[in-house]
């Protein structure tokens, strides 16, 4: 199979989709890899290092969509992409499609086989590709956070964890998946009062059993998130349904009630985002204000520390990019149900139940376009 390389395009993004060493695996199961020049730069790895593990250097995004069976992103497609995308063409990158029908109606027009990274999901119902971006945005978001406490940028002027005799800050945390653990696991090594919020109850027992002191565990209701809110310098959005909208848990009203000063970092902005006041941001103009409360909701945090989250990236990538180059993407699907909940969209038709429902748009059975 000829498998393509693009450059990330999206603003300030610096991640690659495969680094050398994926490269190498490919073309040692005989298939061909093309990588754009300079896609690997921003992650640190140079064309020669591309060139070194068989790939061919190709210089325009348009010659590698061109030729490509597949083609290997990180980001969603950008509406300058849409075009070069090629009916039957399989891409496999993060998607996010819930939040985006603009996009959701171009892949269908494209008449491409689209399989999302992050609904790929195991039998545990894990999501391997979505876990270690997620690991890297939940730990960011607390550095992040930090960063705009401080008054110099705009912030309450208080330090995460305080000092002896003098209170730290408060992390409100909603959602305790992977990124939520994350995130409380930061807060609370700085030191902050940390409360984490989720509505699986198995899941808040194993985090009470396993996070430090500082961080509890309690079930949100509406009534409980107002209340805290009052006293909240940081708030994290960390929710998902897998394949939909994230519902929305904090209202305009209640983010209005925070301290002056405090910050929201919504990371569930790339499912449509779980906090009523936020919209996507980007790495250029990441953070704006809502009545004295920082806004911070960047859809692709982890771009900005490619040199973790490409090698993070690959690492979990990698083993479903190979099945699907070596079985084709049918048989692929037949065979592996994590690849197969990835699929979303085949040839024009959305197979992802959720994602027809999010956009009321019709659904094909996904064994008839296994079988077609
Ligand atoms: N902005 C970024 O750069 C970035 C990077 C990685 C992940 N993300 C996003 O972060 C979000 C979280 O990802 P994750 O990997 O932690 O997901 P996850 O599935 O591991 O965790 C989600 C958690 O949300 C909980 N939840 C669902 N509905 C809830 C509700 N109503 N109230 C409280 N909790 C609820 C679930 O029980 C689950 O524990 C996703 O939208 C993901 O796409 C964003």
């Amino acid at each position: 199979m000829i498998i393509g390389v693009p450059k990330e395009i999206k603003n300030r993004e610096f991640r690659v989709s495969m680094t050398p060493a994926g490269v190498a695996e490919l073309i040692s199961r005989k298939h061909q890899v093309l990588v754009q020049r300079d896609a690997g730069l921003g992650s640190g790895f140079s064309n020669e290092a591309y060139a070194a593990a068989g790939a061919a250097i190709i210089d325009h995004a348009d010659n590698v969509y061109a030729q490509a069976d597949l083609i290997i992103k990180v980001k969603e497609p950008l509406p300058s992409e849409y075009s070069l995308i090629k009916e039957g063409q399989i891409v496999f990158t993060y998607f996010h499609f819930a939040s985006s029908e603009e996009l959701t109606k171009a892949m269908i027009e494209r008449k491409a086989i689209c399989i999302a990274y992050e609904t790929i999901q195991k039998a545990d119902h894990s999501l391997p590709i979505l876990t270690p971006m997620s690991e890297v945005a939940g730990r960011m978001s607390i550095q992040i956070a930090a960063h705009y406490l401080e008054k110099g940028n705009g912030g309450s002027g208080k330090l995460m964890g305080g000092v002896p005799g003098v209170k730290p800050a408060r992390v409100l945390i909603l959602g305790g998946g992977v990124v939520g653990t994350q995130a409380a696991k930061m807060a609370a090594g700085l030191g902050a009062e940390v409360v984490l919020m989720d509505i699986n109850l198995t899941r808040l027992r194993y985090l009470a059993d396993v996070l430090p002191a500082n961080v509890t565990c309690l079930y949100p209701t509406k009534s409980l998130i107002e209340e805290y809110l009052l006293q909240t310098d940081v708030l994290v959005g960390a929710v998902l349904i897998p394949g939909g909208k994230a519902p929305v848990l904090a209202s305009k009203a209640m983010i209005e009630s925070m301290p002056k000063g405090s910050v929201v970092i919504d990371v569930a902005v790339d499912q449509g985002g779980c906090i009523e006041t936020c919209k996507p941001t980007s790495h250029e103009h990441p953070i704006f204000l809502v009545k004295d409360v920082i806004h911070y909701c960047v859809p692709n945090i982890p771009g900005a520390v490619p040199a973790t989250s490409t090698n993070a990236l690959t690492n979990a990538s990698l083993p479903y990019l190979l099945q699907l180059a070596d079985k084709g993407w049918k048989n692929a699907c037949k065979q592996s149900g994590e690849i197969q909940k990835g699929l979303s969209i085949v040839k024009g038709k959305v197979v992802d139940a959720m994602l027809a429902k999010t956009f009321q748009l019709s659904l094909q059975d996904i064994t008839e376009s296994l079988s077609e």
